[in-house]
Order: C-alpha cells, then sequence, then structure tokens
C-alpha cells in the first residue's frame, strides 16, 4: 500500500506543462481497433488507466509500445473480442472497447466494468446505442454479448448526454452502413478529439461538440499519427491547488477554452487569472470567496470532475456556498475526510453546504476515488500541519506521479510505500 505525507502550508510556484488528457486518450486508444496496421498516438499521458487498457489491447492480440508519451499500436494481430475480467474490473473505459470490436469482429463480449466508486454509472445507453445499430445483445452467465454481422446506421436519441455511450456509438457507427444521427450527443471536448482521431483515420463524422452528431459510415478505416488534447481536468485541479495555497503557478500547453466553466468559477471565487495563448497564470494571495451556488452538469458546465477540488477551496473560503452534484449520486465521498481536516461541510441529498473556515489541519484520510483524491492532496498542502492520504492508487489512475507534479512546484510532499505488516508467531 502506498501513501502520500504531506507538509502543508507552503505557496506552490513554478510552471508545469500539462500533459495529454486521458479521457482523451482512452477512448481513442480503444477507437484504434478499427483500423488494422500501426498507429502512432502522441501526447499519451503516463497513467494506471492508459496502461491497463494498452493491456486489454494486447490480450486482444494487438502490439503496444509506450516510450515517453507515445504510444505505437500494432491492431494487425488483434483476434480476440473478448475483455478478460480481470482487465475490465480495473477500469470501468474498458467498455469503450465495445464499439470498436462489434464493428471489426462481428462481436464482442464484455463483464460488468469496474472503475471509481462514485454512483451506479449504469451500461444501458451504450448497450440501447448499439442495439439500435443492430447489435443483438444477450447475457451469458456474468457477460454481456453483442453480435451483429453488419452494423446500420440509426437515429439515436441519448435519454442524457453520456459522455461514454456517444463515444461508444461514434466508434460503433464510423464503419457501419449507412448514416447515424446521434441527438442529445455529450459535447466534451474528449468528444471532439475523437471525432478527430476517426476523421484522421478517414471517418465521416461531423458535428461533435454540439448535441447532435453525424456519423456517415465509411467501408474501411486506416491507421494514422494523431496527439491528444491536454487534460483539462489536471490543468484544473493545479490551479485550484494553486488558489488553494496562495500560491503563484503558470501552467503550459493547456487549452484554455475547454476550462471556461472553470476559469469562471475561480474568477467568482476572487483568484487571479491570467489566460494567455495556451498558457494560464495563477497567482492568489487573499483568501478565496465564497460562492453561493455551483451546479456540476455536462460541458460547457461545471464539471463534475472538478466538484471535489473546488469543494477544498470553498472550504477555506470567507462565507457559505454551495454546491449541487447533478451527474453523479455518491460523489461526495471526500466531505467526511475534509471534515476530518477541519472543514465545516453538511450534505443533504445531492447538494453540499459549506460553512468556510480559516484553517484546515493535517490529518490522515483516504482517497476514496479519482478525484476526490486530488482534493485531498489539496487540502494537504493548504493545510496546517502533516496530512497522510491512503488509497492512492486511485490518484495514480488520473495524475502521473502527482508527488512529482507538487514537488516540483516547491511543496513538501512524499510517496511511501506501507511495508506489510508482519504477523508474530506466539
Ligand atoms: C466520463 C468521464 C468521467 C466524467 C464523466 C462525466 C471518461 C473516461 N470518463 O465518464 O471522468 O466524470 O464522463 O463528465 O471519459 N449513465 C447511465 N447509463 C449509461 C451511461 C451513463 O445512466 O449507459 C449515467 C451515469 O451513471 C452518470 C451519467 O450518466 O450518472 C453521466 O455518465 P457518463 O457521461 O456516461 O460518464 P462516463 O462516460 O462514465
Amino acid at each position: 500500500m502506498e501513501k502520500l505525507v504531506i507538509e502543508g502550508g507552503k505557496p506552490l510556484e513554478g510552471t508545469v506543462r500539462i500533459d495529454g488528457a486521458k479521457n482523451a486518450a482512452l477512448p481513442i486508444l480503444a477507437a484504434s481497433i478499427l483500423a488494422k496496421g500501426i498507429h502512432v498516438i502522441e501526447n499519451v499521458p503516463n497513467l494506471l488507466d492508459i496502461r491497463v487498457m494498452l493491456q486489454i489491447l494486447e490480450a486482444l492480440g494487438c502490439d503496444a509500445d509506450f516510450r515517453e508519451d507515445k504510444v505505437v499500436l500494432n491492431t494487425d494481430g488483434a483476434r480476440e473480442f473478448h475483455i478478460p475480467e480481470h482487465l475490465m474490473s480495473k477500469m470501468r473505459s474498458s467498455i469503450f472497447l465495445m464499439g470498436p470490436l462489434l464493428a471489426r469482429f462481428g462481436q464482442v463480449r464484455v463483464y460488468e466494468p469496474g472503475g471509481c466508486a462514485i454512483g451506479l454509472r449504469k451500461i444501458d445507453l451504450h448497450l440501447r446505442g448499439l442495439e439500435a445499430l443492430g447489435a443483438e445483445i444477450s447475457e451469458d452467465g456474468d457477460t454481456i454479448v453483442c453480435k451483429a454481422d453488419r452494423l446500420r446506421g440509426a437515429d439515436i436519441m441519448l435519454d442524457i448526454p453520456s459522455v461514454g455511450a456517444t463515444e461508444n456509438i461514434m466508434m460503433a457507427a464510423a464503419t457501419a452502413e449507412g448514416i447515424t444521427t446521434l441527438r442529445n450527443a455529450a459535447r466534451e471536448p474528449e468528444i471532439v478529439d475523437l471525432q478527430h482521431y476517426l476523421n484522421a483515420m478517414g471517418a465521416n463524422v461531423l458535428g461533435s461538440g454540439t448535441d447532435t452528431i453525424t456519423i456517415k459510415g465509411v467501408e474501411s478505416l486506416k491507421p494514422c499519427r494523431y496527439p491528444i488534447i491536454p487534460d483539462r481536468i489536471v490543468a484544473g485541479t493545479l490551479l485550484v491547488a494553486a488558489a488553494a495555497t496562495k500560491g503563484s503557478v503558470t501552467l503550459e500547453n493547456v487549452n484554455p477554452a475547454h476550462l471556461h466553466a472553470v476559469i469562471h468559477v475561480l474568477r467568482r471565487a476572487g483568484v487571479s487569472l491570467q489566460v494567455e495563448g495556451s498558457s494560464i497564470s495563477v497567482n492568489n494571495a487573499a483568501r478565496p470567496k465564497a460562492i453561493e451556488r455551483i451546479v456540476t452538469a455536462p460541458y460547457p458546465s461545471f464539471p463534475t470532475d472538478m466538484q471535489a477540488q473546488i469543494m477544498v477551496l470553498l472550504s477555506l473560503a470567507d462565507g457559505f456556498s454551495m454546491m449541487k452534484e447533478t451527474v453523479f449520486e455518491g460523489r461526495f465521498k471526500h466531505v467526511d475526510e475534509l471534515v476530518r481536516m477541519g472543514a465545516d461541510i453538511r450534505v443533504d441529498m445531492n447538494t453540499a453546504f459549506i460553512r468556510g473556515v480559516r484553517r484546515l489541519y493535517g490529518a490522515t484520510v483516504e482517497a476514496t476515488d479519482l478525484r476526490a483524491g486530488a482534493a485531498l492532496v489539496i487540502a494537504g498542502l493548504a493545510a496546517t500541519g502533516t496530512t497522510v492520504v491512503e488509497q492512492i492508487h486511485h490518484i495514480d489512475r488520473g495524475y502521473d506521479r502527482i508527488e512529482r507534479i507538487f514537488q516540483h512546484l516547491g511543496a513538501s510532499i512524499e510517496r511511501f510505500v506501507e511495508a506489510p505488516a508482519v504477523k508474530h508467531s506466539s
């Protein structure tokens, strides 16, 4: 078991270059299955989830070589359409392979996916979308089997704009026969990145970034070289960390347009931010201001993946704030941990009521999911005294050695590997 030990209270200072986005890289790596041959994907972040995706692709018969930030992927040898259970249970994003495997092999077999414990996270919209494209879906023991001799374009309306379902349907429809119109689609920048990748392989996809995506099926796709967009959630996390520690940090290689909602909220909290080209600087000496009401919702609204981090800032703000979570149920597990650090937060259903305190205090806390874990690291950096964050494998899913990023910005933060408990026989 690894843990992070943080001596808080130092303002973060320095410059960081932001890596590629996990949530863009995962579906793009899955989509590579659609085209036989050698793909070169650049600006890929070195994260646990990415390594699991590459292990799954290898288990399916692909060859993957991941060096620095470049993945060279040969999909020629892909033969398998059955995703192994032990890999599927490690990461929910393994379901991204459903659409591409179905399109390439006419069938796919998956187990219920794993991933962060942030709510029910059903896959019914993915399955209904694939069914609309002509797949037959059945259950065989604890696996779900999808089969289709030929996928056919369809008019599909999503009940809610699910990011994953939008991406799965786009990938499955890329080589289907005829035109697919996907309505009430999610509009996240990672979906636009997937469209660009599919089109770079020869697909004909239009409209991503809006709520209606049109996919004209093409006969086949060709591999290509493609760079992943910068990670807006890692960038947002660092902006909040800089603000919470009253630091002075510049982020490079960001797309500020992807961070509109986060920048807006930070400015409302009184944080001084300068945006210039592809860099954003924070310079925050003052206590943050409370924000009356923030509601998480699909892009371009405030992202659920930044809710926990912003809550740390609001915990330290001058006044009362309210945060409503509308995307996932069960995404307030960080609240109890923040309260252990001295925060004053009460949760009622899907809304957190936050009364700002002047100080947080170091404590031993547990990362319950990826972004909750990142929030606790920010809290530890801003707190007085020593914070120990446990269960940090969650954090490693989305941040490349988070302690190195913060050490580089002058923080006192170390990773320790706990020795396994020794049993004494008497
Ligand atoms: C993606 C992101 C995740 C982010 C989330 C919302 C990736 C790898 N992950 O997750 O970081 O927090 O978008 O921005 O890109 N739902 C259903 N049925 C389905 C699918 C989803 O009911 O078939 C529900 C979910 O339970 C959730 C809501 O829809 O309440 C949104 O989920 P979705 O947009 O699908 O999130 P993910 O794609 O899983």
